[in-house]
């Protein structure tokens, strides 16, 4: 949420700013902005809306910069004050001599702020960040040490923040700083990157170092000096990123959702790759820590997670109360962090989280972890907060994910959990091996099956055609699938804006059946199973209310022709892991609808990748 970019260096420094302004542009998109140090003073320049208008206002200064190798830059998801020019970032003290962007949200910026007035402050913005602007530069009056005066600050801020400071007096010097959202610095040759994501820097160095929480690190282009929030020098600890600058082309596809969506395959390979070598081996988890005693000893598990990775999280349920006969609860983070949650040393919290830097998750785990249980994480980024505070880790694996919409690490997070569940039955001798070796066969299968889905998409295009004008959208499914049937809706909400809700088929009759109508579209998730055929009842009251049926289903039955509209096949598989194979069209389906209403698919309105607000 927000984008930090930074250099100093050698390099014409607009050009790395704005490429990567891009590479963060998933990460929110209402305005942006960059400040550079130019011979005589810094220079800020903004715009509102995408990036391309901050490219087109750069276009009529390139004079102004050309020379300049040190700068910041800056992409916001509005938080405090609407997507103005104004409230873009970078922000400026009242001289204009201090220029600072920050991600993050600054908790006591009114008290800050009032105090700062009085004290002679002109606020120019809505925005919490401006009073940090003023802050450093009233504590830098004091000092004349900037990065004093960044740690003098950061003592007197509640929130969460990663800043980057420019000062005019400091002509090749940025600082940077952290609480509780993530920043790290990139290593090149007489150059040096700030970043609050990997894709902004990637291009140019693979060399990195994370910052932790109150550290403080001052970046010239020959080197880097880091310092805990007394001053105090503490060695680096530099690290080889783990991606590619491939992961972030579209490799041909018009969008990355749909080049996500293809990877899908590959990535429950991968996932598999080292884990699962053949139906008769165990499975391999070597990064979860939970002995046999400790899972004996489990009375309860508690899953935390939000959006997709929620939905992720509540066929998780599923899966180890099958596998393993424990008690699972799933949750919501933003919940489960306001309330009087009861846990312990017997309870295994299991964080999901693509990012591994949503606020509320990674607040959730905290008091978790500080009530004594065990912390897994299953995330896509080993390299994020979250992973860092995890006893046990399982990485997905699924490559870095562009698109706003979460595809192919929804379905990374779901092999995560098989793999999981699977393990843990191995240790608790829960299932019958013969049934256990049926799963894991099953497993590896499964690549191909959603190659097939992915290789004959007509029908699912032809029903993004013919729904592509409903207001409404509802999508039904029991057992298993009813998750499947919640990030269906959410796939479709999120990038076309339609109006979609997911239920369990058996609570229309509760409510629902009264929106029912002619003009409803209702998607039942038919997979054969325990709940297959009450769910074609299901389906009936809805038929009876006239509503447009669509079915997806792995039946191959005809009959079903007669009940529904448009009839949209997936190959069988076990039920159990039939969510693997039903989301897929129903992401294609999302995907095909919103590009054919044309969408902006990759970065829909009011969204941002990376939630790290609580
Ligand atoms: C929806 C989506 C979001 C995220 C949610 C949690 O497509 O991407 O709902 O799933 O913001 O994010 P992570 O998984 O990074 O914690």
């Amino acid at each position: 949420m927000c984008g930090i970019v930074g250099y100093v260096g050698n390099k014409s420094v607009m050009d790395i700013l704005v490429d990567g302004l891009e590479q963060l542009e998933y990460r929110g998109y209402d305005s942006s902005g960059v400040a550079v140090m130019c011979e005589d003073e810094i220079k800020v320049y903004k715009a509102i809306g995408k990036l391309n208008n901050l490219r087109e206002e750069l276009l009529k200064h390139k004079g102004e910069y050309e020379k300049s190798t040190m700068g910041i830059g800056h992409i916001r998801w509005a938080t405090h004050g609407a997507p103005t020019v104004l409230n873009a970032h970078p922000h400026t003290c009242t001289c204009g001599n201090l220029v600072i962007v920050h991600n993050g949200i600054i908790e006591n910026y009114k008290e800050l702020r009032e105090q700062l007035s009085k004290e002679g402050c002109v606020f120019r913005s809505q925005t919490d960040t401006e009073v940090v602007a003023h802050l450093v530069a009233k504590m830098y009056a004091k000092t004349k040490d900037l990065p004093k005066a960044v740690r003098e600050a950061t003592k007197q801020i509640d929130g969460a923040y990663a800043l980057c400071v420019m000062h005019n007096d400091c002509k090749n010097t940025l600082v940077l700083t952290k609480r509780n959202a993530p920043l790290l610095v990139g290593i090149g040759e007489n150059e040096f990157f700030a970043a609050s994501d990997v894709p902004a820097i990637i291009k140019h160095t693979k060399k990195a170092m994370y910052l932790n929480d109150n550290q403080v690190v001052v970046l010239t282009p020959e080197k880097m000096i880091l310092t805990d929030i007394e001053g105090n020098e503490i060695s680096p600890k530099i690290e080889l990123l783990p991606w590619e600058p491939v992961a972030l082309s579209k490799m041909g596809y018009k969008h990355y959702m749909l080049k996500e969506i293809h990877e899908q395959p590959d990535v429950i390979r991968n996932i598999l790759v080292g884990k699962l070598h053949a139906p008769d081996e165990n499975i391999i988890l070597n990064e979860v820590k939970l002995t046999k005693e400790t899972l004996k000893n489990l009375n309860r598990i508690q899953i935390i997670a939000c959006g997709t990775s929620l939905h992720a999280a509540m066929i998780g349920k599923y899966i180890i109360e099958s596998f393993c006969g424990i008690a699972v609860d799933v949750e919501a983070s933003s919940e489960y962090i306001y309330r009087k949650t009861v846990t312990d040393k017997h309870t295994l919290v299991i964080g999901v989280s693509q990012s591994g830097e949503t606020a509320d998750t990674l607040t959730a785990i905290k008091q978790a972890k500080a009530k004594g249980s065990h912390i897994l994480i299953i995330t896509n980024r080993p390299d994020s907060a979250m992973a860092r505070e995890a006893d046990s880790l399982v990485p997905v694996n699924a490559g870095i994910e562009v698109s706003v919409a979460a595809t192919k690490s929804y379905t990374a997070q779901l092999m995560a959990f098989y793999l999981l569940g699977l393990y843990m039955a191995e240790i608790k001798e829960s299932v019958p091996v013969a049934e256990l070796n049926s799963y894991k066969a099953e497993m590896m299968l499964l690549p191909q099956k959603i190659e097939q889905i992915l290789a004959h998409t007509e029908d699912i295009q032809k029903c993004a055609r013919v729904y592509s004008s409903t207001k409404d959208f509802i999508f039904v499914a029991r057992g298993i699938n009813f998750p499947t049937a919640l990030e269906g809706a959410l796939k479709l909400k999120e990038i076309s804006y339609i109006n979609a809700t997911g239920y369990p088929a058996g609570e229309l009759k509760h409510g629902p059946i009264a929106m029912l109508d002619e003009t409803m579209p209702v998607l039942s998730i038919l997979m054969k199973g325990c709940v297959y055929e009450k769910l074609l009842s299901n389906s009936e009251e809805a038929k009876a209310r006239n509503a447009r049926m669509i079915a997806l289903t792995n039946s191959k039955s005809e009959k079903l022709e007669d009940l529904f509209d448009n009839i949209i096949r997936v190959p069988e598989v076990q039920e159990l892991f039939s969510p693997l194979v039903a989301i897929v069209p129903l992401q294609l389906l999302a995907y095909y609808i919103a590009e054919f209403l044309g969408k902006d698919v990759d970065q829909p309105r009011n969204l941002a990748k990376s939630v790290t607000v609580e």
